[in-house]
């Protein structure tokens, strides 16, 4: 009977493999990781329902952009605001979302009151603030970030000059760690900064702070890096170095608020890399990056994030998926897109160029149509191989050797008009693949 029973257990056992396909999400694919992905969240967009779809449909965690900062939730002394933030945290957790609590104790983003107080009162209001908040949202909140940006940029590896370490001395941060436990028991409590992705002064300023915390036994469960990167600023080559050596001391590290600054390839291969390096350290729980689309980023004339500003997915998505392991089914759609200027012009005549580039999959061809007014007349093409309608009028132009781009990259195609007096633009149809 048991060894009925064992032979059972095992033919299941055997049938479940191989049934499963990759996720086709980012959520569901960092899910098979063991991972969360999430977005930073505003208020201010939650009606509008492509950005909700995008929200819902691709992450299981949020973080509130500004809704949750102490100039928000409490703008004068003990009179606390919560109902904004109670919208993001309630959708998060409708939607079964994990939510990140953002942030407790911070320099920036903090009400005028708060720096005018005498060192005794500002300890009141700090442990006060940290303990209304973390009441409030109590068993709500998956990690908070209890303190935010306390270390100074560059070599020197001090504490940043603030209202709490101005008046409270470098006892202030392992204090709000302390009342935070005490606060929200359930909650992980994460220290959260900026430039600290890499080995640097400043990560080895807030290393040493860690390592000494978890020595004495002041609470504290992660550590967050936020990794906001650009040209200045890239993803460091030591990136999967510095989360291990902080995981190393026993803490969860996470990646908080990540975007990166860029376009089409090279934008998608820095995604693919930090995704990678989080998947590379068991102890790298999650990743959030700091907005949704585009166009709402704090960055937004950067492109830094994964959807476009019509809610697109970029390289940088397909990137992230595939990095995760997910796909959705051969990269997205294939698209194109075009744009026209004029290059040149003389007496009688004048130089076109449109620009043909590959949306976020790759295209093997390309078919654009050029309308020109009469008496105009197209007398030389490069770059393309056309064809003519009837009239003479429209042109069809496809690939001569460059049809095949990859995700976001562009090729070009050029003419000669000769104006015979109307110098007005030549239409420029839409780009299909072909
Ligand atoms: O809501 C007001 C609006 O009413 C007003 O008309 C407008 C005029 O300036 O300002 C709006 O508030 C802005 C707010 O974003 C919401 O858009 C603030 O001025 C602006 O300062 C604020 O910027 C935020 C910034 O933190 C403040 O420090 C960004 O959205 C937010 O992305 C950014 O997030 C920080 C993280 O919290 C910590 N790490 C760095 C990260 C990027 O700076």
């Amino acid at each position: 009977m048991i060894g009925t029973v064992g032979a059972l257990c095992v033919t299941g056992v055997v049938a479940m493999p191989g049934t499963a396909s990759a996720a086709s999400t980012l959520a569901g694919a960092a899910a098979e990781q063991g991972r969360y992905f999430g977005a930073a969240v505003s208020a201010g967009q939650l009606n509008e329902p492509d950005y909700m779809s995008r929200l819902n449909g691709e992450f299981n965690s949020l973080t509130a952009e500004n809704e949750m900062k102490w100039d928000a939730l409490e703008p004068s002394r003990n009179s606390f605001n919560f109902g904004t933030a109670d919208r993001i945290v309630d959708h998060g957790r409708s939607r079964n979302m994990s939510v990140r609590g953002h942030t407790l104790v911070w320099h920036s983003q903090l009400p005028g009151w708060v720096g005018s107080l005498g060192a005794n009162d500002l300890r009141s209001a700090m442990n006060n603030h940290i303990t209304t908040v973390m009441r409030h949202y109590r068993g709500k909140i998956h990690s908070w970030d209890v303190v935010n940006e306390a270390f100074q940029d560059g070599g020197s590896g001090a504490r940043r000059s603030s209202p709490f370490q101005d008046k409270l001395g470098n006892g202030w941060i392992e204090e709000s760690f302390r009342t935070a436990r005490a606060a929200d028991p359930g909650a992980k409590l994460c220290y959260n900064d900026y430039n600290t992705d890499g080995v640097n002064a400043k990560s080895d300023a807030v290393y040493t702070m860690v390592r000494d915390f978890k020595q004495r036994g002041v609470p504290i469960d992660c550590v967050g890096f936020q990794s906001h990167f650009n040209s200045n600023s890239p993803v460091p080559g030591d990136y999967q170095r510095n989360l291990q050596r902080f995981a190393d001391l026993g803490v969860d590290v996470q990646i908080t608020e990540l975007d990166i600054e860029g376009s089409g390839t090279a934008q998608a291969n820095d995604y693919r890399r930090v995704v990678e390096a989080c998947l590379a350290v068991s102890r790298c729980t999650g990743i959030t990056v700091w907005g949704v689309t585009d166009k709402y980023s704090w960055r937004s004339g950067g492109t830094p994030l994964l959807f476009d500003g019509n809610y697109n997915k970029k390289p940088a998505y397909h990137a992230v998926l595939a990095a995760l392991g997910g796909s959705d089914g051969g990269g997205g759609d294939a698209s194109c897109t075009v744009s026209y200027e004029q290059t040149d012009r003389w007496g009688d005549r004048f130089n076109g160029r449109v620009t043909v580039r590959a949306g976020s999959s790759a295209i093997s061809s390309w078919r654009v149509n050029v309308t020109v007014h009469s008496p105009q007349r197209i007398s030389a093409t490069w770059n393309g191989s056309p064809t003519w309608d009837s009239s003479g009028n429209v042109m069809t132009m496809r690939p001569s050797g460059n049809g095949s781009l990859s995700a976001g990259a562009s090729t070009s195609f050029g003419f000669t008009v000769m104006a015979n007096n109307n110098w007005t633009a030549p239409s420029i149809g839409a780009c299909s693949v072909s």
